[in-house]
């Protein structure tokens, strides 16, 4: 029999990507969304790539009443990774509760349902937001977590507190924390990618909605950073090699019996790319130009960040694969289908 795993917010970008990749490699998926940043005909793309559509629910992860009447009517679930979040750090400035409420009420339904249910490990979505503006680049899983300059930050990094103090209770489950660096780009089929409501706050749906002309000109936040071109860098990963590493790790947390019970993972490439280097790389992809222009900072940046993800290599045996100009190219067949 295939193993249950229940993906919140699979629906999602990172979500709908891991759902694909889970299915492919043999498990039985049920997702539950409440559609509050993604729509049903998500589920039609991820039938159309894997030949399954996965069993979905359409409910709050908030809602404790919902949550056992999902572990009541498909029992046996496993594993569960949790996506569903809120996760648009602008507007967490501005409306902090529903982002602690959101964020925060749904892991822990998810933790007190899961001894109750016979669940046995949960991977939890984290951020390299949880660092800050690190002292040293790369940066691995030991450094500090710094102060968080959002709520939504906050969310993750109390979050990351919450499950570790309640596997210290003696909890029995397991957990796998990945910190996400800069998720992009989409499947290579353009049947599921990124959908951002409204204007995109992140660079690559800008990008390339700037491309197609649905925006106005990218505006490239400062050119006088103290990087080599004087733009930000990050560390930006392809989303599917991103939805790989969470299949290896729901394998590691249910199937090795000697790992620890709690592990955080870094998920980058490695590598720093500065903005201006992503615009090279997509117009070099594409033979598409992107119209832009040079703005002011934007408020909270990080100047730069990329990971160290030796610990994910080596204990995973994960390894972000897809080079930039590939994920960009994906990234601009997708918008391409959204004309
Ligand atoms: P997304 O908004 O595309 O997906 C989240 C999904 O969860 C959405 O489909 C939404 O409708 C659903 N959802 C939200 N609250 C819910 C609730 N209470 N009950 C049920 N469903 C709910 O976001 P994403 O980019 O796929 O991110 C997935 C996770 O990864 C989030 O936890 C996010 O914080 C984290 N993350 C994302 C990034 C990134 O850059 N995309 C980086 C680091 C971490
Ligand atoms: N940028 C621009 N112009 C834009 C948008 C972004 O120049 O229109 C620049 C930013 O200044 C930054 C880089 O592009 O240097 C990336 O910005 P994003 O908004 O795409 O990503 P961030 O690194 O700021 O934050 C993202 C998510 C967070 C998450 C973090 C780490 O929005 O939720 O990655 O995973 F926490």
């Amino acid at each position: 029999m295939k193993t249950k795993i229940l993906v919140t917010g699979g629906t999602g970008y990172i979500g709908s990507h891991t759902t694909v990749e889970l299915q492919n490699a043999g498990y039985d998926v049920i997702i539950i969304d409440n559609l509050s940043n993604s729509n049903i005909g998500v589920l039609d793309g991820i039938e159309a790539i894997t030949g399954v559509r996965p069993t979905f629910v359409e409910g709050d992860c908030t809602d404790m009443a919902t949550m056992r009447r999902l572990f009541d009517e498909n029992p046996g679930i496993k594993g569960i990774i949790n996506f569903a979040a809120s996760k648009a750090v602008g507007e967490s400035v501005h409306k902090p509760l529903l982002y602690y409420r959101n964020n925060l009420n749904t892991l822990m339904n998810l933790l007190e349902c899961m001894p109750e249910y016979g669940v046995k490990g949960i991977v939890f979505s984290s951020s390299c937001t949880v660092y800050g503006e690190p002292d040293v680049n790369p940066i691995d899983e030991t450094a500090p977590i710094k102060p968080a300059t959002s709520p939504y930050g906050n969310t993750k990094q109390i979050s990351e507190e919450i499950i570790t103090d309640y596997i210290a209770s003696g909890a029995p489950i397991k957990s796998i924390i990945l910190r996400y660096f800069n998720p992009i780009g989409a499947h290579e089929s353009a049947k599921i990618g990124e959908l951002p409501v409204g204007v995109p706050q992140n660079l690559v749906p800008y990008l390339t909605q700037a491309a197609a002309g649905i925006r106005g000109e990218l505006t490239v936040f400062g050119d006088d950073y103290n990087t080599p071109d004087g733009s930000c860098i990050r560390d930006y990963i392809d989303v599917v090699d991103l939805a790989k590493a969470h299949v290896i790790a729901m394998k590691r947390m249910l199937d090795k019996a000697d790992t620890e019970a709690i592990e955080i993972f870094n998920l980058g490439t490695g590598r720093g790319v500065s903005v201006l280097e992503l615009i090279n790389a997509f117009e070099k992809a594409t033979s598409v130009k992107v119209p832009y222009k040079i703005g002011a900072h934007r408020e909270g940046d990080i100047e730069k960040i990329w990971a160290e993800p030796t610990k994910a290599n080596t204990v995973l045996g994960w390894r972000a694969e897809v080079p930039i100009e590939e994920t960009m190219r994906k990234a601009w067949a997708w918008q391409c289908t959204l004309k």
